[in-house]
């Protein structure tokens, strides 16, 4: 299956520090912008697939289920529930026009 264009967000749209949630088909997808250059993973927990979101000091994601902590820059887990050398599944991009695509294959809607 060919991967899909989804827009993630418009150059410039992410403060640095700052993250973007986005959805593609029945999926989530989290962006951090690291001094300017953006991150984005699907955003699935590599524990039991819960979602992150990037803790109040804005140095780690966090999972809202069980608490492991991941990496913004790396998407690697640090710390808790998830397994030592996972890590958030990276997403390709391309900037295309002023704004930032990712590359996804989407999943299935198991209702469609
Ligand atoms: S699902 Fe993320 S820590 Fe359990």
């Amino acid at each position: 299956m060919e991967p899909r264009k989804i827009l993630i967000a418009r150059v410039g749209e992410i403060p640095i520090g700052r993250t973007k949630s986005f959805r593609f088909g029945i999926a989530n997808g989290i962006a951090y912008n690291d001094q300017g250059m953006i991150k984005a993973y699907i955003n699935r927990c590599t524990h039991m697939g819960g979602p992150v979101e990037l803790t109040k000091d804005q140095k780690i994601f966090r999972c809202r289920w069980h608490q492991a902590e991941f990496d913004p820059i790396t998407g690697q887990a640090i710390e808790g529930e998830a397994p030592k050398g996972t890590r958030l599944e990276p997403i390709k991009m391309i900037e295309e026009d002023g704004q930032i695509f990712g590359l996804l294959i989407l999943p299935e809607d198991p209702f469609a």
